[in-house]
């Protein structure tokens, strides 16, 4: 059976950590919109260009170009069997351009995987993030036994902050999560779609008991 999943939830939740682990075990593609944008930033595309002062800002980027590069991902022939959806949707506006894609491509059947952690704990993660500019991978000062300016354990390039995880960007990020990507997930427990996860458990333990709610 196909796993076809939403994973939702503000900044800094784990959503990136989970959708890796989950990818590999279901063997189905993850789509990060996040790491999309930052990849057309690095690249200096122009939708890098047009994305990068909006993401520096911790503002969202304009729906159209969102529903457009989901409705590409999800229509190619990889998300055939599967797919996490990961940063998407994040305004009501994107919640229905969803549906919307979804009937085209004749899906019926998903799940959104909501995840829930408190404001003071999601500072303090994204406080301690790094993540290796080459692969994406994601780390934590708190327990992967790293040091600032350390190397990514698998390919060895110096391990970066993300641009956007300054303090004040943060606080920006988790006010625009309350006011206006928060009420996405009423759009879906209305279709009776919802797992919500207590996401303050350790990575493992999220892991596991998202496995076994699907
Ligand atoms: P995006 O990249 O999607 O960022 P985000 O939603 O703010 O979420 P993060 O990636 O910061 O956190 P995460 O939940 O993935 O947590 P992670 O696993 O890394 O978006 C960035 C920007 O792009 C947006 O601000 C916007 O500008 C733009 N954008 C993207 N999509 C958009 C859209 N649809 N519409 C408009 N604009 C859009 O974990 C965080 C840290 O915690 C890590 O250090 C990790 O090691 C640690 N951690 C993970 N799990 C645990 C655990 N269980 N216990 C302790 N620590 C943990
Ligand atoms: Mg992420």
């Amino acid at each position: 059976m196909e796993t076809r999943l939403i994973l939702f939830g503000p900044p800094g939740v784990g959503k990136g950590t989970q959708a890796k682990l989950l990818a590999e075990h279901f063997g189905i593609p993850h789509f990060s919109t996040g790491d999309i944008l930052r990849a057309a930033v690095a690249a200096g595309t122009e939708l890098g260009k047009k994305a990068r002062t909006i993401m520096d800002a911790g503002k969202l980027v304009p729906d159209d170009i969102m529903i457009n590069l989901v409705r590409e991902a999800l229509a190619s022939s990889r998300a055939a069997k599967g797919f996490i959806l990961d940063g998407f949707p994040r305004t009501l506006e994107q919640a229905k351009a969803l549906s919307v894609i979804f009937r085209d491509l004749k899906i019926l059947r998903f799940h959104v995987v909501n995840f829930e952690v408190d404001d003071e704990e999601i500072i303090r993660r994204l406080d301690n993030r790094l993540i290796c500019p080459k692969e994406g991978k994601i780390f934590n000062l708190e327990f992967d036994s790293l040091e600032k300016g350390g190397q990514c354990p698998s390919c060895g390039v110096p391990l970066v902050q993300r641009e956007d995880d300054k303090p004040e960007t943060v606080r920006e990020r988790l006010r625009i999560y309350h006011a206006t990507t928060k009420v996405v997930v009423d759009f879906y427990k209305q279709q009776g779609v919802v797992m919500t996860v207590d996401g303050t458990g350790t990575v493992d333990v999220v892991n596991r008991e998202i496995r076994m709610m699907l």
